[in-house]
């Protein structure tokens, strides 16, 4: 059963307060597409509660195990699913959701915005961070397979889940673009996003394709 999570643990993880009842999102996509970067400027423009998934993870210690070679945690996302639906009912203000994690659970939002980014770009991002590179082939291998919008649309239905290629926007940009979806501005979904299959060994292994004649 879930422990509710009390209105402190909220405010220490959203740095925020409470009042009515507004838009529930979720922001999701894999590693280094930018979902905290742009969660945190959305949320100061929208003055909505900010809930980061993996904060609420490492906090009340959401995890089983955590693997010594690259410090991945074994997430028990059963328990997480219900801390945040508990989390997301009881504020009363617009909130943003964000983390990789929330395409792989259901949550009580109203909208799903999946980040995506081109994989060879994805990599040299994660790369700056200095992620190990078993983790960089990794995302930009699920970044490939469309990982985050398969599992979006399965657990939230199509019309829920819009995607956004961030790939040649600022994260400015990508705050603007999703400000305009939630306000009706913005009335059509673009086309699904995929990227070409002929990049794609060289986002996954960071090895430059020569090309075989
Ligand atoms: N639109 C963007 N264009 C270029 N770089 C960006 C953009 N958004 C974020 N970044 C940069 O990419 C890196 C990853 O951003 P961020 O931490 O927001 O990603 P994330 O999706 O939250 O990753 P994680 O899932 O690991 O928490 C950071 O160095 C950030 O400055
Ligand atoms: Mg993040």
């Amino acid at each position: 059963m879930a422990i509710p999570l009390k209105r402190f643990t909220l405010r220490k993880i959203s740095g925020s307060s409470v009042s009515s009842a507004k838009p529930k999102i979720l922001i999701t996509g894999v590693p280094g597409t930018g979902k905290t970067t742009v969660a945190r400027l959305l949320s100061e423009k929208m003055d909505a509660a900010l809930l980061d998934i993996n904060k609420l993870v490492n906090v009340l210690k959401l995890y089983s195990s955590v693997d010594e070679t690259d410090g991945a945690k074994v997430v028990r996302l059963k328990e997480l699913q219900d801390e945040l639906a508990s989390a997301i009912k009881a504020e009363k203000r617009s909130i943003i959701v964000e983390g990789h994690l929330g395409c792989e659970m259901k949550l009580p939002v109203s909208r799903v915005i999946v980040l995506r980014c081109e994989p060879k770009i994805l990599r040299a991002r994660m790369v700056s961070r200095n992620y190990p590179p078993a983790k960089v082939s990794a995302n930009a291998l699920s970044e490939a397979l469309d990982y985050c919008t398969v599992w979006s649309e399965k657990n939230y239905g199509k019309k829920k889940v819009w995607e956004l290629d961030t790939t040649e926007k600022s994260a400015k940009q990508v705050a603007d673009e999703i400000e305009k979806i939630l306000s009706g501005k913005t009335k059509k979904k673009g086309k699904s996003i995929s990227f070409p299959d002929a990049l794609m060994r060289e986002a996954i292994t960071g090895e430059k394709i020569r090309k075989i004649f």
